[in-house]
This record gives C-alpha cells, sequence and structure tokens, in this order.
C-alpha cells in the first residue's frame, strides 16, 4: 500500500496576516509570511501545500500564489471556483494539481460539495481545459453516488470526498458519525472501482484523523484549520509533524 499523502491547506496563515495587513499586504512588516509557513510544513512532513485562492480574496492574495508556484520541491494544490477569472489565473499559473471547490450557495449540494450534477457542461470544460494545461484535475464532492458518476462523465482523474459532515459528527453524535462514514466508505470504493483517485479533507483534526485513515482507497488528505490552530501552540514544522504520526 503507498503511504498517505499529506497536503496541508495554509489559508488560515494567510487569513491571520489579513487580519491586520489586509489593505497592505505586501508591507514589509506583513506576517506570518507565508513562504515559511509552507517551507516549514514541508519540513514538518507535508507532502504538498494546499491553497484556496478565494473570489473575495479573504485570505490568499494572487501575489502569495505566485511567490509559492516559485518555491522549490513544493507541489502546490490550488483550490479555486469553476470561474472564468479563476480558471484563467489557474491556467495562468499551472499548479501542479487545481481542485474545483464551490464557492456560491448555488453550486453547493446538501453537504457542502460541488454539485456537478447541476453545473454539468461548464465543469466539463474546465477539467477539459486544466487538464490539457498539464494540471491534475480534482473535484470537491459529497460522498454522492450520482457526483461521483458525474466526476468520471466530467473527465476528472481526481476526486476529493468532503469530510465534513462525518468530522462535525464525530465524537458528538455517534450514529451520524457512524452513517457519514459509512457513506464515505462507500464513496472511496465506488470512486476507486470507477478508476478515480480519491482525496479527502474538510473537518480533518487531531482526534478523529487516525480513524480518517481508515477509510479504504484514500491516496491523500487536505487538512488545514486544526494544523494552523495547532502551529499556534507548537510552531508549523511541529503541528504538521504531529499530524503525521497521528495519520501512522
Ligand atoms: N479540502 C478542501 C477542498 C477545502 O476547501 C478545505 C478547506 O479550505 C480543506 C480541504 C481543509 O479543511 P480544514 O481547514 O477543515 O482542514
Amino acid at each position: 500500500m503507498s503511504k498517505l499523502r499529506l497536503g496541508v491547506n495554509i489559508d488560515h496563515a494567510a487569513t491571520v496576516r489579513q487580519a491586520r495587513y489586509r489593505d497592505d499586504h505586501l508591507s514589509p512588516h506583513a506576517e506570518p509570511n507565508l513562504i515559511a509557513i509552507a517551507q516549514a510544513a514541508l519540513a514538518g512532513g507535508a507532502d504538498g501545500i494546499t491553497v484556496h485562492l478565494r473570489e473575495d480574496r479573504r485570505h490568499l492574495q494572487d501575489s502569495d500564489l505566485a511567490d509559492l508556484l516559485s518555491l522549490p520541491n513544493c507541489r502546490i494544490n490550488l483550490e479555486l471556483a469553476c470561474t472564468e477569472e479563476m480558471v484563467a489565473i489557474a491556467l495562468r499559473s499551472k499548479p501542479a494539481a487545481a481542485c474545483l471547490v464551490p464557492e456560491s450557495r448555488q453550486e453547493i449540494t446538501t453537504e457542502g460539495g460541488l454539485n456537478i450534477v447541476g453545473h454539468f457542461e461548464r465543469v466539463r470544460k474546465t477539467v477539459s481545459a486544466l487538464t490539457h494545461a498539464g494540471i491534475e484535475v480534482s473535484l470537491f464532492i459529497d460522498a454522492d453516488p450520482g457526483q461521483i458518476e458525474a466526476a468520471i462523465a466530467v473527465g476528472a482523474p481526481v476526486i476529493e470526498l468532503h469530510t465534513g459532515a462525518w468530522a462535525r459528527a464525530y465524537g458528538v453524535d455517534t450514529e451520524k458519525s457512524q452513517r457519514e462514514f459509512e457513506r464515505l466508505k462507500a464513496g472511496c470504493v465506488q470512486a476507486h472501482r470507477l478508476g478515480l483517485i480519491v482525496n479527502a479533507g474538510h473537518g480533518i483534526n487531531y482526534v478523529n484523523a487516525k480513524i480518517a485513515r481508515q477509510l479504504p482507497h484514500i491516496h491523500e488528505l487536505n487538512i488545514g484549520h486544526s494544523i494552523v490552530a495547532r502551529a499556534l501552540l507548537v510552531g508549523m514544522q511541529s503541528a504538521v509533524a504531529e499530524m503525521r504520526l497521528a495519520l501512522s
């Protein structure tokens, strides 16, 4: 079995910087430095860095993406909405991987993943354009059989299953968390059977990581909030190393 990959989402490091430097993120005083954060995450055992350039630029800025892309030996997974502006940025900047995520209410399914079924043609064209640019495309979706089939139909090689509903219920509502976990497991099996690479993420923390890693056929977990929160106490490198341990 190949080693489970860990993508570390550093958006919330940018959230901290923007809390003070929203209008001046290029100031020499602006901190934390996202490049240093990414390097510390890699030193702690991250296999790649995940960032979400949002349409409202609430955390990551365009210049951050350019800076991160210039880091040697750093695989960048860019999360983006399926809009003309964002797709143009991805095609220009060519990250190794791109994950299409919903940003507006109408694109969101019940649990919060991208509604491929409802936006089939737009997603299909975007997957095709990004793939032709040499970018590995994944789709952030619920573990819903119809959405998984649609991921295949639009030509995506990878999906990222939304673990948020399970993670929210974990340790709070046993019945719901078990039900959600079974749904995730079934989604992993279905997607793997159809030939998709299966990633997962959202709401994974130091407590539930041991369970998340048991999902069948999982290739990569993307984890952000919990690691950045832990980094406030122990530093980014140790926070990532602790997560690696939790996933081992
Ligand atoms: N995967 C995707 C597609 C996301 O949008 C996010 C949140 O930005 C994550 C993973 C990480 O979620 P969390 O911050 O809850 O770990």
